[in-house]
């Protein structure tokens, strides 16, 4: 049996686990055994306190608060952080509470505390699992030493609409790439032991749907049915519970009318009872109480019951737990069984974080002077910055650039920006604190180097204080003052080459900042004209936290290079790349539209009865577009070529119980070396759900040197191909599969098998 839980689920370590698990249930047993009701209650409810309010402020007074942890009746609180303040807080229970339950301190660690990595989007183009564990542990790292022991993330939901402002918080458009990506992060976080003090409990959000929200509006409607539920969302939460992750975060959406928040079925049937997972369920920001809202509560109290019965543990900020579970147990409408089990897990993960045994083990000033923004933790920034780039277009091999070049034009609004590349959901970052672009080139090339700089355009015009917290305010974009365009153009003019830096600033993606438009905001795209006009010699540095509209820009420029918000050392992963220091490596993990009409644009689309006829207008797609992505899934360019040869099977057949060993030799055919990752993707071709016309099914990230050669092989296993059929169950259904290799979803390299 696998062992759910903090302690991962490694086999080898099994019986070890199992002991500790029985020991931590004897104890949180006596524990609840000691508890009066108001305490067990209290156990449920969670504060935010601190500054950073990342939801509707709460009109609660602080003195209230106080007065509630001090009677024990608090059990977590969030946006608490630094030694001092934990310490503070943790001892306010610690030190006047009847029984002196430690609480546990939460914070959105989202890309790190405050050394920040890319964002989440950005980092899963690396498709390097060891580098998005390693920043997830140095995340955790500089978390637990400023007092911290949980983080709300990995968010694990496949999204698919670019107008979605949180599509830069997860992996992307697949399932298995948020599944794979998710577990490395969980892994990050966590550790092997959760009690450790550099690991603290990681929390895969948002359980479900969030990222279907319908035309990628912000907190709207989800309308998906059972199968797609199944095969498409729950994938990736299915392989956190798997790895042990020690909680679950629910959502803000409805599916098909159901708030997830309230939603009986994923949150008991599925995850606690199907999956068999023992942490616990944390509700989003307010979203207990937001089933008001919904119409699907006529109050709090009502959205108490119905949370708690549907199996919702904690109560984020809503009051609603603390105000209304005591009446609602008098009037039997919940039970004691459902209080007392929530508890149960919400006291198994702090007995696992080790809280009862020190409540200030994570309050440590050494650690928290000596684990935090080190020039360690720095270098991997770099690294990861490097390798999340994503090389999408590079005509007449314009880049690499030599480093003796004579002169380089940096240009834009993001050209010497030392703030936006700290992205949105930056936990403590440093104001301005990220190395620019524009440093990042200077530091790199020789003397004889000249390097001119324009902003050319703002972007915003600001809307609160240099410094001050964006989160909750939205932008305001320059549409009039043009007066930095004609100091570009004469700057462009003397250079050999453009790095032209336009995007998005950090706060048009993140929670609350859906956009119906996707191109370059403001009058980005003036500049980009007015350039062109006089230098043909462009790279565009694209700053994004989602997929953008960039077909202008694509038709008309050499070079293009998709950097995201690449975190602290952002500008010398740029430069990195711009110089050839470090051979591009990044893929896609959700397809570039050729316009916002495309969204939702995804490459695991099914086939439709009329799949696509360039000569007819009756076939599905559009007249004024192409159907397929400008640049689809899994697509990234290298300074070398690969190919791929002798694509084969040990065999063509095999019962659903056998495995097949499918191989290919990738070999880079160009001058330097270069990474390639090597994507296995399968077609179901006739099924009793229908299946995509691609699923990604398993990659390999290699380093190949120039005129090398490296066999790849991947096993077809029952795992692999299977899915939630007709019966409702994960089945492989006989017939013919179609497997993919290949640089891209778009690879067209297949062999045939069949399942019989
Ligand atoms: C977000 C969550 C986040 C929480 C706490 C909510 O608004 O949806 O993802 O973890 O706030 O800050």
């Amino acid at each position: 049996m696998i062992i759910f839980g903090s302690f991962g689920c490694k086999p080898q370590i099994e019986t070890k686990n199992t002991l500790l698990q029985k020991e931590i249930a004897q104890k949180v047993d006596s524990v609840l055994g000691l508890m009066h009701l108001e305490e067990k209650i209290g156990q449920m409810v969670q504060y935010s306190a601190g500054w950073d309010l990342t939801g509707p402020p709460s009109s609660e007074s602080a003195q209230n608060k106080i007065d509630q942890i001090k009677k024990g009746l608090v059990g977590s609180v969030l946006n608490v952080v630094s030694v001092k303040e934990v310490r503070e807080a943790q001892k306010l229970v610690m030190e006047n509470s009847r029984l002196k339950i430690p609480m546990i301190f939460a914070f959105d660690v989202i890309h790190g505390l405050k050394t920040m990595f890319p964002i989440p989007l950005g980092e899963s183009a690396s498709w390097d699992l060891e580098l998005i564990e390693k920043t997830a542990s140095i995340a955790a790292k500089e978390a637990a030493a400023a007092g911290l022991n949980w983080t709300f993330a990995p968010m694990i939901d496949v999204s698919r609409d670019a107008r979605w402002g949180r599509i830069m918080e997860g992996a992307g458009e697949d399932p298995y790439l948020n599944s794979v990506i998710g577990v490395a992060r969980i892994q990050g976080f966590q550790g092997d032991d959760l009690s450790h003090e550099n690991t603290i409990a990681a929390c895969a959000k948002h359980l479900a749907g969030y990222g279907f929200a319908e035309a990628g509006r912000e907190y709207s409607t989800v309308n998906v049915g059972e199968f797609e539920l199944h095969n498409t969302i729950l994938p990736p939460f299915k392989a956190a519970a798997k790895a042990g992750v020690a909680t679950f975060m629910n959502s803000f959406n409805d599916i098909d009318g159901i708030p997830a928040t309230g939603h009986k079925e994923l949150q008991r049937t599925i995850l606690k009872e199907g999956w068999n997972w023992n942490g616990f369920i944390v509700s989003d920001w307010g979203s207990i109480g937001e089933m008001v809202g919904h119409g699907f509560a006529k109050d709090k109290k009502h959205a108490a019951e119905i949370a708690l019965n549907a199996g919702s543990d904690m109560d984020m900020q809503s009051y609603s737990y603390e105000r209304n579970l005591k009446t609602l147990l008098q009037e039997n409408k919940v039970s004691l069984a459902h209080i007392d089990a929530a508890v149960k897990r919400i006291l198994t993960v702090k007995f696992q974080l080790g809280l009862f045994d020190d409540p200030y083990k994570y309050c440590d000033e050494e650690r928290e002077k000596n684990n935090i923004y080190t020039k360690e933790h720095l270098a991997i920034a770099r690294d990861a910055a490097r390798k999340s780039i994503v090389l999408l277009k590079n005509e007449h091999a314009i880049l690499p650039v030599s480093k003796n070049v004579k002169s380089i034009a940096v240009i834009g609004p993001f050209a010497d920006n030392k703030d936006s590349p700290l992205a949105n959901w930056r936990a403590k970052a440093t104001y301005n604190s990220a190395v620019s672009l524009l440093e990042g080139v200077q530091a790199k090339v020789g003397k004889n180097t000249k390097v001119y700089y324009e902003k050319g355009v703002e972007l915003t015009i600001p809307t609160v204080k240099p410094g001050e917290n964006q989160f909750m305010f939205p932008l305001q974009m320059n549409t009039k003052d043009r007066s930095g365009i004609s100091k570009a153009v004469a700057i462009a003019k003397k250079a050999e080459i453009v790095f032209l830096a336009i995007g998005e600033d950090a706060y048009q993606t993140g929670e609350g900042r859906s956009q119906t438009k996707i191109g370059f905001a403001g009058l980005q795209s003036e500049l980009l004209e007015a350039v062109y006009k006089v230098n043909k010699n462009i790279v565009l540095v694209l700053s994004n936290g989602r997929p953008m509209d960039i077909s202008r820009a694509n038709t008309i420029l050499p070079g293009i290079l998709v950097t995201w918000q690449l975190g602290s050392a952002s500008g010398n992963g740029i430069a990195d790349v711009l110089f050839g220091d470090y051979n591009p490596s990044g893929k896609l993990p959700v397809s570039f539209p050729r316009n916002v009409g495309q969204e939702p644009l995804y490459y695991n689309q099914k086939n439709t009865g009329r799949p696509s006829n360039d000569v007819h207008v009756t076939y599905a797609g559009y007249t004024d577009s192409k159907k397929a992505a400008l640049y689809p899934f899994g697509f990234g360019l290298s300074y070398t070529h690969f190919s791929y040869n002798h694509l084969k099977v040990d065999r063509e057949t095999m019962s659903s119980e056998d495995k097949i060993t499918l191989s290919v030799v990738v070999k880079n055919i160009g001058n330097v070396a270069g990474e390639e990752v090597v994507q296995l993707y399968i077609r179901d071709l006739v099924a009793s759900v229908i299946r995509p016309v691609k699923e990604l099914k398993g990659f390999q990230k290699l380093l190949i040197k120039a005129g090398h050669s490296k066999t790849v092989s991947f096993v077809i296993d029952k795992e692999l191909l299977q899915f939630y059929t007709i019966n409702k169950k994960w089945e492989v259904e006989t017939g013919e599969f179609h497997l993919f290799v290949g640089g891209s979803s778009a690879t067209k390299l297949k062999q045939k098998i069949t399942v019989e």
